[in-house]
């Protein structure tokens, strides 16, 4: 091993940096010539790098983003694209290559070896996980994961301070794709009454309406009902438009009505907000920070020791390596014992 490539792709996350930082650092301890490819799979077709040193990652520790952006690239879903990527790869004399971030990254990742197969090219990979919805299957935790949770729980504090001034009900949308660990556990962090996740079967009136209801029987005037991206869709289907018609509907269906019919006891008044992409910037937590130079440090000595296709995973507080490609075929299944605390104890 010689030299190698950097890259981070598909939706950036806090702690992508310190594991650059710590990719390039043990790189250039150990020897190798690292080159950071800008955007992605985008950037390696466009063979658009820079060689890298010890001093091009300075002070980049606490950044959130990615220093080396990112892209997502149709083009390298083409045999083709795929095909010039190869070529960058041999133009700079490359041997292997680290990629950053999710499930995807890691299948192009596996993509870009094959066809350098194909071309009687050596290249190894490794795969680096880097995103905020902690959704891949080896790995209990992903880079991004702690500091969006945090970022989302601070949102969400501020959301109640008014909600609870105004005795009204928050309904809030957090990302996470198609997985729903930022909505679960900031759901539990910030107390939320309700929390739909796409993992979780929902029904409104009972997961959302009733459980209203019966608090505010006890006293209780102001909620936040957490709702993942991925169950917008689930929402949509029942005719309800996002968070927004989330907010109506509660408002709605929260009114007391009489047996005449009259309403005696208006609904709760209901807001609603999509965090959208303030969670996924800022500054990487601690933990974010820490994992990241462990993962980045244990991907290049991986290519030192020889191998290829893994990907970089933490399991059961250790970091570990699995084979990428039945990692990236692994199924993730949320912990749904947190659920049911959720359930008990938001009330
Ligand atoms: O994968 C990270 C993520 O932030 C998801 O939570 C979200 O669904 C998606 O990326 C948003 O992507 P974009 O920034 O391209 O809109």
């Amino acid at each position: 091993m010689k030299a190698i490539l950097l890259l981070t792709s598909g939706g950036d996350a806090p702690g992508m940096n310190a594991e650059i930082r710590a990719i390039v650092r043990t790189a250039v301890q150990n020897g190798l010539k690292v080159y950071g490819v800008r955007r992605g799979y985008k950037g390696l077709i466009e063979n658009d790098m820079y060689e890298m040193d010890l001093r091009s990652v300075s002070d980049i520790i606490n950044r959130g983003g990615t220093i080396l952006y990112s892209a997502r690239c149709k083009e390298f879903e083409t045999e083709e694209g795929q095909r010039k990527a190869v070529e960058s790869c041999i133009a700079r004399g490359v041997d292997g290559i680290v990629t950053i971030g999710g499930d995807g990254t890691f299948r192009g990742a596996m993509d870009l070896v094959n066809m350098a197969a194909k071309m009687d090219v050596n290249l190894a990979c490794i795969g680096v996980p880097g995103t905020i919805d902690n959704d891949i299957a080896c790995s209990d935790y992903t880079v991004g994961f702690d500091t969006t949770l945090n970022t989302v729980v601070d949102l969400v504090d501020r959301i109640r301070d008014t909600c609870e001034s105004h005795d009204r009900c928050a309904v809030v949308e957090v990302m996470g794709r198609n997985a729903g660990y930022l909505a679960l556990y900031g759901g539990i962090a910030i107390g939320a009454t309700c929390i739909l996740i796409p993992e979780k079967e929902f029904d409104l009136n009972r997961d959302v309406v009733d459980r209203i209801n019966r608090f505010r029987k006890t006293g209780k005037e102001h909620f936040i009902v957490m709702v993942a991206e991925g169950c917008i869709p689930k929402l949509e289907e029942m005719g309800i438009n996002g968070v927004e018609g989330l907010a109506r509907y509660i408002e709605h269906e929260t009114r007391v009505i009489d047996e005449n019919g009259k309403e005696i006891k208006a609904g709760v008044e209901s807001r609603h907000a999509v965090l959208g992409h303030c969670q996924r910037g800022g500054y990487a937590s601690a933990k974010d920070r820490i994992v990241g130079s462990q993962m980045g440090n244990k991907a290049v000595h991986l290519l030192l020791e020889g191998a290829t296709k893994r990907v970089v995973a933490m399991q059961h507080e250790k970091v570990v390596d699995l084979d990428m490609e039945e990692a990236v075929n692994m199924k993730k299944s949320i912990d749904l014992d947190l659920y049911d605390l959720a359930l008990e104890i938001s009330i």
